[in-house]
């Protein structure tokens, strides 16, 4: 069984070997991790609205497909972190939860929000320390392309590029997706 110990807010859970030493994230990680989601996200959501703004939500579909694992390559060449957004429920399948990290999702899939923010979870799994932080689901503009109400041509724009899209039908609040960092242990 592998060992997951998990830094969820202030508390720790431990699950897994009890006879097996615990290693918490390393602080040092934790806050480099937030950083590094915060510059993705921030630059992402610049390049959405941007988007909108310029193209309407059909032609930022396609904004997004390109733009979204360029930028998330890009980040992740400056350094030892690589940064990526995962979904269970996702649209591109290349974003799926990798198995060994399910269950840090599952927490945020529990508690989308802790205190009023994105929980975080982080946790040393295997050889990595890994980082991972709710995206949840807002109004606008998340709606008008992951919404329970999806206009005709982008419904139409969304399944020419994503046969098998699972990222409709959330409302306010879910569970969307997660910012995901990941750092080889040293
Ligand atoms: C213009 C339409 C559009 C809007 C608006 C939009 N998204 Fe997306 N979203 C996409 C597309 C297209 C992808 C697939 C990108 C790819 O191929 O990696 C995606 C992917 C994602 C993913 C990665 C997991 C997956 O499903 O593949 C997350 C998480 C996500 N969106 C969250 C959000 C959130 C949160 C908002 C609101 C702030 C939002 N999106 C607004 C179109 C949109």
């Amino acid at each position: 069984m592998k060992r997951i110990v998990m830094a969820t807010g202030l508390g720790l859970l431990a699950t897994g070997c009890a006879s097996e030493q615990a290693r918490s994230p390393d602080p040092a990680f934790v806050q480099s991790a937030t950083q590094l989601a915060d510059t993705y996200q921030a630059n992402l959501q610049a390049e959405l609205s941007a988007a909108m703004k310029q193209v309407g939500p059909v032609g930022a579909i396609s904004v997004c497909q390109s733009v979204a694992p360029a930028l998330a390559a890009d980040l992740s060449s400056n350094g030892d972190l690589a940064v990526s957004r995962v979904a269970r429920r996702n649209r591109n399948p290349d974003n799926a939860v990798p198995a060994e990290l399910d269950a840090l999702y599952q927490q945020l899939e529990r508690e989308p929000l802790r205190d009023g923010k994105p929980h975080v979870v982080a946790a040393t799994i295997g050889q990595r320390e890994v980082f991972m932080r709710a995206l949840p689901m807002k109004d606008q503009p998340c709606s008008q392309c992951h919404g329970t109400n999806i206009a005709p041509d982008v419904k139409a724009a969304i399944d020419a590029s994503y046969p098998d899209d699972r990222a409709t039908g959330f409302a306010a609040g879910d569970l969307r997706g997660a910012m995901l960092v990941m750092r080889a242990a040293p």
